[in-house]
C-alpha cells in the first residue's frame, strides 16, 4: 500500500515542482534556472511534500484540499533542496555527490551552490504568497511557522550547532537537539502547514506534531546509520559522518544500540497513530518505513 502510495504521490509532486520551476526556465539568468532545476529535479525521495498529501488524505476523504497544498508542497521542498546544497558545500560537508549525481557545487562552482541555495530559500516563500487556493490567514500562518522551521530555531540553529560540533564529543541533549532541529523542524512542517491550509483546529493537530517530532528524530538516526551500512548505488551519497568527526547515533551510542533507539521512537510514534488515529494504516506503513527504508 505505502509503496504504491509512494511512487503515485512523488509523481504529483515532481509535476507541482516542474510547473513552478517553469516560471524560471530560460528566464534571464538562464544558468541559475538551470541549477535550481539541477538541485531539485534530482531523484529525491520528496518524503516531506508526499507527507503532506497524506495529511490531506487522513483529514479529507474528499481530496478537495490538494488544491490547497500544491504550492507549500513545492516550497518545503524547496527548501529542503536548498538545505542540502549548502550541507553539501566545502565549508559545511564537503560532498561530491548527492542524489547519485555530482554536488551542485561540483558540476557548477561554489559561488553558484551558495546562490542557487539562497535563491531557492527565497523563491519558496514566494511561492507560499501567491497560492492560488490558499485563505489570507492561512497564507500568513504558513509563512509564519515556515520561517520558524527553516531558521534560527529550526533547520539552520540544528545545521549550527552540528557543524560547530564537529571534532568534538557532545552531550547526548546537544545531540536530540542537532536532530530535531536539523531534520525534525521540516519533518514537522511537512505535518503542520498542510493541517494550518485545511483549517485543522480539533485536538488531532497536537498529536500529529508529537508525531511529526518523534519521525524526525528517527529519520536522522536512520540517515547516520545509512552513512555506515548504505551503499552507494541507493543513497546517491558517499559517506563522510566519520572523516568529518561527526555527532551521530551510531558515533556515541554504537550502531547496534543506535538501532534499538531508532526503533524506540517509531515504537512511540505507531503508538500514536494506533491510539489516536484509529490505527491508520498508511501511516503505520509509513511509520515503519522510517526504519527499514534502504535510500
Ligand atoms: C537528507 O534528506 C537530509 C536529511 C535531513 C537527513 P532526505 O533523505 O529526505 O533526502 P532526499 O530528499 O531523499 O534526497
Ligand atoms: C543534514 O544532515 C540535514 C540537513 C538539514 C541538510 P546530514 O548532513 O547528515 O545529511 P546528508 O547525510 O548530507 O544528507
Ligand atoms: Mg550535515
Ligand atoms: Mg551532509
Ligand atoms: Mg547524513
Amino acid at each position: 500500500m505505502l509503496q504504491k502510495y509512494l511512487k503515485e504521490k512523488k509523481k504529483v509532486v515532481e509535476d507541482n515542482l516542474m510547473e513552478l520551476l517553469g516560471n524560471y526556465r530560460d528566464k534571464y539568468p538562464e544558468k541559475l534556472a538551470k541549477a535550481m532545476e539541477y538541485a531539485v529535479m534530482n531523484g529525491g525521495k520528496r518524503i516531506r511534500p508526499i507527507l503532506m498529501y497524506m495529511i490531506c488524505d487522513l483529514f479529507d476523504e474528499n481530496k478537495k484540499s490538494y488544491d490547497k497544498i500544491k504550492e507549500i508542497d513545492v516550497a518545503l521542498e524547496f527548501i529542503h533542496c536548498y538545505s542540502l546544497v549548502h550541507d553539501d558545500l566545502p565549508a559545511m560537508d564537503n560532498d561530491d555527490y548527492r542524489r547519485g549525481k555530482l554536488t551542485v557545487h561540483k558540476k557548477y562552482n561554489e559561488a553558484i551552490g551558495v546562490l542557487v541555495g539562497d535563491v531557492l530559500l527565497t523563491e519558496a516563500f514566494g511561492v507560499v504568497a501567491s497560492a492560488k487556493n490558499l485563505e489570507d490567514k492561512s497564507k500568513v500562518q504558513i509563512i509564519s511557522k515556515l520561517s520558524e522551521y527553516a531558521g534560527f530555531f529550526g533547520m539552520v540553529g540544528g545545521q549550527f550547532v552540528d557543524i560547530e560540533s564537529e571534532h568534538k564529543k557532545v552531550e547526548i541533549d546537544t545531540l536530540k537537539y542537532i536532530h530535531a532541529h536539523k531534520t525534525g523542524k521540516l519533518l514537522t512542517a511537512a505535518i503542520e502547514l498542510p493541517m494550518i491550509a485545511l483549517n485543522i483546529e480539533n485536538e488531532k493537530y497536537q498529536k500529529m506534531v508529537e508525531y511529526s517530532k518523534l519521525l524526525g528524530i528517527a529519520f536522522q538516526i536512520k540517515d547516520d546509520i545509512l552513512d555506515i551500512e548504505g551503499n552507494f548505488e541507493e543513497i546517491g551519497k558517499k559517506s563522510n559522518d566519520v572523516e568529518n568527526e561527526k555527532n551521530t547515533y551510531p558515533s556515541i551510542f554504537g550502531l547496534d544500540e543506535s538501532k534499538r533507539l531508532l526503533q524506540e521512537y517509531l515504537e512511540k510514534a505507531r503508538k500514536i497513530i494506533s491510539d489516536d488515529f484509529n490505527g491508520n494504516q498508511l501511516f503505520l506503513e509509513l511509520t515503519d518505513y522510517f526504519g527499514n527504508r534502504k535510500k
